[in-house]
Parts: structure tokens; C-alpha cells; sequence
């Protein structure tokens, strides 16, 4: 029998496929799907540094408001109820899925900066999540600010977070950072015990009729995966076996797990495809896996893990210059 167990920060799972953070994971009934699927674990979407600040801002000023005016005031008091706010409101999605399913349950944070904010961890561990992933989603378009300072400040919101919980803690990386290994190293020195490679950015369109903005989430394409790739068969040699590595972006079939975990990766991510497909699809690219694995001989994914990376070739980076040269001159002209 294919044992698909596999670690990832420290958590033992079942199998190394991983629904990420959408929507449908903060849904019971949808996890208790991805769990019959046979998920190694779920990422819960993300709460946003914003929604807490937002909302405690609207709570902080009908409370002064309320204040000033005492025979209001108690007019205010059923009003607060209703800020049950998007903190509570996931935390209290968070207890509900861990009481009813016995995954790994991942939440995830998106942040900018370090604040007060950060206090959210520690509820969240509280509410019982094996891990969090904090997601640093940002776009550097200040020209004022250096790479060095934006790095500085994503590295102080890692250790806020570090220091306010005692679960093993992710951090989601863009492809973005200018000497990508270096930041990643310095991610890890500040206490992630894992990064997930890569944010996919969500890129706007325009209308041309109404000359709006158009946000639009494009679901992903299989070759998207080339990038984390290629990045977790840098970093796996570089950061050792006991950093978690998971892949996320164009995982979408059982190959792609294999893939990923050939180049280093403890846990493939999927998003897009549970959403196309439904949460079953979890158990449709076990069966791909699997499959793959009895023809080729692997008996089990820590078997597989990091067959292929970059340990062999002592500098990646003239190895990765040879391949684009390589592919580059690889092209010829179509005949007509
Ligand atoms: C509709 C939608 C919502 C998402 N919400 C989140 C989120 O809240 N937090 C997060 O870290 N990633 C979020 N993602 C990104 C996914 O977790 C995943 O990293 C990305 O879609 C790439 O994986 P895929 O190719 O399997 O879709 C979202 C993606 C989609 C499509």
C-alpha cells in the first residue's frame, strides 16, 4: 500500500494534498467534504488586518458617539450585538469546523504591518487551529520605499505574529521579493516554521465602456505551478528538511502533487481545481497520485520528496541563466 502520510509543520497528515484558503473552506459542511475526500488538512480564507481594524474603528466610534449622549447610549447596547465582527465572526467559524472534523485545521491571516491587530493569533489558537498561514499580500508601488524597508516591515509583522502564538506558523510569500532566498532564510531566522510559495495576485481588469476597474479572480491554469517549482527546488536545499515548504498555484492533478513533491514540497495546495471540480476532486487526484506512484515504484511521498532539486547543481543561479539560455535557443521559427 502508497503511504501518502507526509509532515508539514509539524503536523502529521494523512496525505500531502491540502485544500487552500477560499471561501468553501470556512464552510462546515464543505470541509467535512474535503475530510471524506481524504484532505490532508484545510486553510481557512484568510482575515484580513483591515476587516478587524474597520470594524473595531465603527465599533470605537458608536461607543463615543453613544458616550456623549448618555439617553442614547442605551440605545446603542442591542446595536453592538450586530458588530459581531468579522473577528468574532471567524473565530466562531473556526470552533464550529474544529468541533465537527477531526483535519488539521489552518487559519490564515493577511497583513501589512504589525499592530494590535495581531492579537487575533493568539484567538485563534485559542478556537483550536493546528497552524496559521500568514499571508503577506502586498504591492510595492510606494517609489519612496526600498526593498530593504518593505522587507524590514513584512519581517516585523512574521515576528508580531510569532510572538503572540505558540502553533507552528506559515508564512504565504509572493514571487515578488527581490533576492527571493535571502528574504526567505530571514522569514524562517524570525520564526515561520513554514512558507507557502506562491501568492497569486489577482490582477484587474478594465472595462471599456464604463472605464472601471474590473477586480476579476481568474481561476488557474496547470503551468502556473512552474514557478513555486522552480523556486521549492532552490530553497529545499537551502532552508533543510525541517522547514515546511507547500506549494500552491496550478495543482490540479495527482502528476502535479507528484511534482511538487518531487522538487521538495511537504504539502500541494489546490484552490482553483476544488472550486471548478468540487471538493470529491481531492479524492480523484489521490487516486491520480497513487497511481503514478505504483508505476513508477515510489512506496511513499517521503520516498518521492526532493528527488529533484537543486542540491545537485552547487550554484542555482548560473544553473537557472544555462536553462534560459537553453530554452531560449530550444525555439525554432514554425515551417510555413
Ligand atoms: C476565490 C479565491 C479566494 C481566495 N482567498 C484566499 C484567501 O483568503 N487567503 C489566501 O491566502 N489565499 C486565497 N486564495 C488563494 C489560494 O489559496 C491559492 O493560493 C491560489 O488560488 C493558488 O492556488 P490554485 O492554483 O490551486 O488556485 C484565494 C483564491 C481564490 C481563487
Amino acid at each position: 500500500m502508497t503511504d501518502l502520510s507526509t509532515s508539514y509543520l509539524g503536523l502529521q497528515l494523512r496525505s500531502p494534498i491540502v485544500a487552500s484558503a477560499s471561501p468553501l473552506t470556512r464552510d462546515l459542511e464543505f470541509v467535512q467534504r474535503l475530510e471524506a475526500a481524504g484532505a490532508g488538512a484545510v486553510v481557512l480564507p484568510s482575515l484580513f488586518e483591515e476587516e478587524i481594524l474597520h470594524e473595531e474603528v465603527s465599533l470605537n466610534r458608536s461607543l463615543e458617539a453613544g458616550s456623549e449622549h448618555f439617553a442614547e447610549a442605551l440605545d446603542y447596547f442591542p446595536a453592538i450585538d450586530d458588530f459581531a465582527d468579522a473577528g468574532d465572526r471567524y473565530i466562531a467559524d473556526l470552533e464550529r469546523i474544529k468541533a465537527s472534523t477531526s483535519l488539521p485545521i489552518i487559519a490564515s491571516l493577511n497583513a501589512t504591518s504589525a499592530g494590535g491587530w495581531t492579537r487575533y493569533a493568539s484567538l485563534i489558537q485559542e478556537a483550536g487551529a493546528d497552524a496559521l498561514e500568514l499571508n503577506l499580500y502586498r504591492v510595492a508601488a510606494d517609489p519612496t520605499r526600498s526593498a530593504a524597508e518593505m522587507e524590514a516591515v513584512d519581517l516585523d509583522v512574521v515576528a508580531a505574529v510569532r510572538s503572540e502564538v505558540s502553533i507552528p506558523l506559515a508564512v504565504k510569500l509572493s514571487p515578488y521579493y527581490s533576492a527571493l532566498a535571502n528574504f526567505a532564510a530571514r522569514v524562517v531566522a524570525v520564526g515561520a516554521a513554514g512558507l507557502v510559495l506562491f501568492n497569486r495576485f489577482y490582477q484587474p481588469d478594465l472595462d471599456l465602456e464604463t472605464f472601471d476597474v474590473v477586480p476579476r479572480v481568474e481561476l488557474s491554469s496547470q503551468w502556473e505551478l512552474r514557478l513555486p517549482m522552480r523556486w521549492i527546488a532552490i530553497l529545499r536545499p537551502q532552508l533543510g528538511p525541517g522547514v515546511g515548504l507547500a506549494a500552491t498555484s496550478g495543482i490540479s492533478r495527482g502528476t502535479d502533487v507528484v511534482k511538487a513533491a518531487m522538487v521538495g514540497a511537504d504539502v500541494a495546495m489546490m484552490t482553483s481545481a476544488i472550486l471548478r471540480h468540487g471538493a470529491e476532486h481531492v479524492a480523484v487526484a489521490e487516486t491520480e497520485l497513487r497511481e503514478w506512484m505504483t508505476d513508477h515504484d515510489y512506496t511513499s511521498i517521503s520516498e518521492l520528496r526532493g528527488s529533484a532539486h537543486h542540491e545537485t547543481s552547487g550554484d542555482p543561479s548560473a544553473f537557472e541563466r544555462a536553462n534560459y539560455m537553453r530554452t531560449l535557443h530550444s525555439w525554432s521559427a514554425p515551417s510555413s
